[in-house]
């Protein structure tokens, strides 16, 4: 199979019983990325920021939805809007700070005014412009904006499911995230790296929560470190790998975390080393609910097609082309949690910095991956670990062994309904 000349045959793309036969063009077809630009990208809802990166009114800050630069502003008012870094007059960047505080964009090429709503303000030399109407020469929007515990979504599209339908499940484990912190609010304030890989963004969706590749990819860090972390994803895990619908996929290690019973065990720690934090969560939630937070800990979710949750960091990612992608990775800070902030704040730059062990090994990876399969054979990934022992749970929701691919399935599944749209 090599370019299409008509639209990809989905049916001819993912195959197999279950769909676990991907075909090596999905991550590589320039066709089949603008494709999904239109009908994932600028249709659904992806995640652009959090509610505290925009504090105050006026604040603003870059952000993104795939290649498009998106503006994130508090309007006087403290409505978030998402607006294209786009002049109306004849294109330029209007805006090339990337966060500041200001209650209108200059563009830098003739001078046009925009207010931080999007409206147009005003241009110079008024006088040339009798008859045009300023109404609609204002910044573009993007149509829908969306707010979830803090977590900001945009959706191109005008018409389509909410944002809390298409969270879905998802909504529980961003619920339970934000019990973390004593006053039930995470913040991103710790500001963001940036990792660009050689590579099609659904090999990172897919790693993200792949409970196979740890033992292999990490065994270094997990060596030196000698945490606990690599038993995780071992084959005698009780963690579980969960298809939580609509493309949200997570590895649930809430129970090998409660088959242990120590509060903060998740963050490989102790009561003792983060007294402040732990008396203030007893404080806040009584200490019974306080101890099966601390003993839960934070999610390991993948909520479709973006939004990464790992525990302690949040990784956003950005296609820029078939085979480059940038994730923007920052420290998950719990408001109100100034010790254990800051170690949330070390462990990501240890795990995850330029220098960190975790990413630079999966980051190898997916460029080895995206230039594996430009080979010519065999056309085919096979995704079917786990297959005859997928079971559902208590929520009706697809599950399997810690290492198993039924995450990856989840995935693409989604991703296929998403595609088949017209
Ligand atoms: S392009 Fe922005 S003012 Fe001309
Ligand atoms: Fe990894």
């Amino acid at each position: 199979m090599g370019e299409f000349s008509a639209r990809p045959k989905w049916d001819e793309l993912i195959k197999g019983e279950k769909g676990e036969y991907v075909h090596g063009s999905v991550y590589t077809s320039p066709q089949i990325f603008e494709e999904e630009l239109e009908k994932i990208w600028y249709r659904t809802w992806v995640y652009v920021g959090h509610v505290s990166e925009v504090p105050n009114p006026n604040d603003f800050v870059l952000k993104s939805i795939g290649p498009q630069a998106v503006i994130m502003t508090r309007d006087r008012e403290g409505q978030i809007n998402l607006l294209l870094n786009r002049c109306p007059h004849r294109g330029n960047q209007v805006c090339l700070e990337h966060r500041g505080n200001r209650g209108s964009f200059t563009c830098p090429y003739h001078g046009w005014t925009f207010v931080n709503t999007g409206a147009l303000r005003g241009y110079p030399f008024a006088a040339g412009y009798e008859g045009s109407d300023r109404s609609t020469l204002g910044l573009g929007k993007v149509a829908r904006v969306g707010i979830y515990q803090g977590f900001v979504f945009g959706s191109f599209a005008d018409e389509g499911p909410s944002l809390e339908e298409h969270l879905g499940a998802a909504r529980g484990a961003l619920d339970a995230l934000v019990m973390s912190s004593p006053e039930g609010e995470i913040e991103i304030t710790a500001g963001f790296l940036q990792h660009k890989a050689k590579t099609n963004w659904k090999f990172i969706v897919e790693n993200e929560t792949d409970g196979y590749h740890p033992q292999f990819v990490h065994a270094s860090i997990f060596d030196v470190a000698s945490s606990g972390i690599g038993d995780l994803y071992s084959a005698d895990s009780t963690a579980v790998a969960r298809d939580m619908g609509d493309g949200h996929t997570e590895i649930d290690l809430r129970p090998e975390f409660r088959r242990i019973g120590k509060p903060m065990g998740w963050f490989g720690t102790s009561e003792e080393r983060l007294p402040d934090y732990v008396s203030k969560m007893r404080a806040a939630y009584g200490n019974e609910r306080a101890n099966e937070i601390m003993i839960d800990g934070t999610p390991h979710i993948m909520i479709f097609p973006n939004l990464f949750i790992a525990e302690i960091q949040i990784f956003v990612i950005q296609p820029l082309s078939v085979d480059e992608t940038v994730q923007h990775v920052t420290a998950l800070q719990f408001k109100g949690a100034p010790d254990i902030n800051r170690r949330l704040r070390q462990q990501t730059m240890g795990s995850v910095g330029p220098a960190g062990f975790l990413l630079a090994d999966d980051s190898e990876m997916y460029e080895r991956t995206q230039r594996g399969v430009h080979m010519r054979k065999p056309e085919w990934n096979y995704i079917g670990r786990g297959l005859a022992r997928e079971r559902r749970d208590e929520d009706g929701h697809l599950i399997g062994d810690a290492t198993d691919e039924v995450s990856t399935r989840g995935i693409w599944s989604h991703y296929r309904k998403l595609m088949e749209a017209e």
